[in-house]
């Protein structure tokens, strides 16, 4: 939903495209939604890993796209060896409370970009330029707002970054354990991963045969203290699905899209190949704090759920 605020907040029209099996933007569905006004993608790396990011990137390469990546669930996944965020004009990261790494509030953006770097370090501090160390005598590049981290905040999150390797390795190996128990239930398929040797793994997400077999499992999981199971089809976080305040664009101030001639009606968005996947996603959070016996005990929990519904 941030993703989607983003892209109001400058002015500019969101095109929602379909997502695969990924569970991100998809290149097909990129082409599809391409229009002669198009002049960004936004791909989000959902839940700790990728989307095919080398064919988008080639995809906006032949078209004259700028990318942008949203790594915010993604901090410390790779795809062959290069970070998610580093393949597009622009990343961003969050380092919110849920995310894998934090420092309370603040994220981050990255780019290559000399003149990209400059507007975001302006934007983010009311348009000033930040040249020479007189704030007053600052020349004011544009009109900006206030995203500026703290540095109490800052110091936490240098801290939080020096713990990264450690918290994916430990990530990587619960999420091994769950995994290779869960392949051999019938019925349990998993989210494609485009490079798994780069999965940030602070999800397991698979999918169960239909939507009402997924919603049985997110209960039968709870039930038996597997918590911490999102079905994001009816989870109002981050599917579109049921986003009734951005289809009737409710907003606190006037949107600038409001007023564009050719700002679609969002209330009759449609994605039926994405419904159809994230009917039948769950993703299951991994966390870094289990014991052996915990994930043991859930390794164990999980299996017996699914077997029973899948
Ligand atoms: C995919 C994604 N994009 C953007 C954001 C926004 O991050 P922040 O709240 O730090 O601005 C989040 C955080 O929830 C996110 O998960």
């Amino acid at each position: 939903v941030a993703t989607v605020e983003a892209v109001l907040m400058a002015g500019a029209i969101p095109v929602f495209a379909e997502i695969d099996e990924t569970l991100c933007l998809s290149p097909e569905g990129v082409a599809a939604a391409l229009t002669p006004t198009t002049r960004a993608v936004l791909p989000v790396h959902m839940c700790g890993a990728m989307a095919r990011i080398d064919e988008l990137k080639a995809f906006c390469d032949k078209n004259g796209l700028i990318l942008i990546e949203d790594a915010c669930q993604s901090v410390g996944a790779s795809y062959q060896g290069k970070a998610l965020g580093a393949f597009g004009k622009a990343g961003c990261f969050s380092f919110d409370p849920v995310k894998t790494i934090t420092c309370g509030e603040g994220g981050a953006v990255v780019t290559d970009d000399a003149a990209v770097y400059a507007a975001a370090h302006a934007f983010a501090d009311h348009g000033h330029d930040h040249i020479g160390n007189d704030r007053g005598a600052e020349d004011h590049l544009m009109i900006g707002a206030n995203y500026r981290i703290s540095e109490l905040n800052a110091a936490v999150g240098l801290a939080q970054l020096r713990k990264l390797d450690g918290i994916l390795e430990t990530q990587r190996r619960n999420k091994a354990a769950l995994k290779d128990a869960m392949q051999a239930i019938p019925g349990v398929t998993f989210r494609q991963l485009p490079d798994a040797a780069g999965d940030s793994a602070t999800f397991l997400t698979f999918f169960i045969p239909d939507v009402e077999k997924a919603r049985q499992a997110v209960k039968s999981l709870a039930a038996a203290g597997v918590d911490g199971c999102f079905h994001w089809f009816d989870n109002n976080w981050h599917y579109i699905r049921k986003w009734d305040h951005f289809r009737e664009l409710k907003a606190a101030a006037r949107l600038a899209v409001q007023t564009l001639p050719d700002c679609p009606d969002f209330r009759s968005v449609q994605l039926p190949q994405s419904d159809a996947l994230i009917g039948r996603a769950i993703s299951m959070q991994i966390k870094l704090g289990w014991t052996t016996e915990q994930l043991a005990q859930r390794v164990a929990a999980t299996v017996s759920a699914l077997k029973a519904v899948a």
